[in-house]
């Protein structure tokens, strides 16, 4: 069974104060029967995990280095998040690819340097509105996964976490259509089990992202392959969050 799991991806919004201001909000309003995360700015991530303490809301980075220490100014390291209390990563967001050219490869090293220090990956694929159009999608989603997934001890792969987004419904005014969401999943789901069988296949979550909303949350969530949903814009405003982390029974 597959615990349903929802996020929030501030991208580059919120200062601490703000971050710290919105777990206070909500951390005593969030169900038990799903996982519920917030990816916000590093600055804030130690902070915020004070603030949740053992709440059902988990402290999410939205990128790290692929190196765990040493000479890289600037840099984020990922021993560093998990000792601020980290549990989860993003990695190879469609932005971090887009604007700072953040390579298969590159991401498939932060994926193992997050698995060594215990943090989870949450494993970002998309593709563009044209490969759709040749139905070329699943072949792009599915080498993205092999490259990003490579070296991954069998053993670690049922936690880590995929998404799902479509270039074209990322920060966009398009509707998210929950049968694109499904079909997109779907293909990600056949491409894990073709990769490491059923089991696994099975077990991985995939998330859903792209102009999610407390309008249309229910319905994507309720796809079968679907087990969550990444939300960017509609996640900035409490009350528009915990409508949609209360979506789902
Ligand atoms: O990580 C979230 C996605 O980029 C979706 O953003 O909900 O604002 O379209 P959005």
């Amino acid at each position: 069974m597959r615990k349903p799991f929802i996020i929030a991806n501030w991208k580059m919004n919120k200062n601490v104060h703000e971050s710290v201001a919105f777990v206070k909000a909500i951390k005593e309003k969030l169900p038990t029967n799903k996982e519920i995360g917030i990816a916000a700015q590093a600055v804030s991530l130690y902070n915020m995990k004070e603030v949740a303490g053992n709440s059902n809301l988990q402290i999410i980075a939205q990128n790290a280095s692929a190196e765990l220490e040493g000479p890289y100014t600037g840099e984020i390291s990922m021993r560093s998040l998990a000792d601020a209390g980290v549990t989860y990563v993003m990695l190879g967001h469609l932005e971090r690819r887009r604007l700072f050219n953040e390579s298969n490869d590159s991401i498939n090293q932060k994926v193992l340097a997050a698995l060594q220090v215990g943090i989870i990956p949450i494993i970002c694929t998309d593709e563009e509105m044209v490969q759709t159009e040749v139905n070329g999608k699943i072949h792009y989603v599915f080498q993205q996964l092999r490259s990003v997934l490579k070296g991954v001890p069998a053993s670690k792969l049922s936690q880590v976490v995929i998404s799902y987004e479509p270039s074209w419904a990322v920060g966009s005014s398009h509707q998210a259509n929950p049968d694109v969401a499904e079909e997109g999943c779907q293909a990600i789901r056949q491409s894990l089990v073709e990769m490491y069988g059923n089991k696994i296949g099975d077990s991985i979550r995939i998330l859903y992202g792209g102009s999610v909303n407390p309008d249309n949350i229910y319905k994507i969530m309720s796809k079968p392959n679907v087990d969550g949903a990444l939300i960017g814009r509609a996640s900035l405003d409490i009350e528009s969050f915990l409508q949609m982390v209360n979506c789902v029974e």
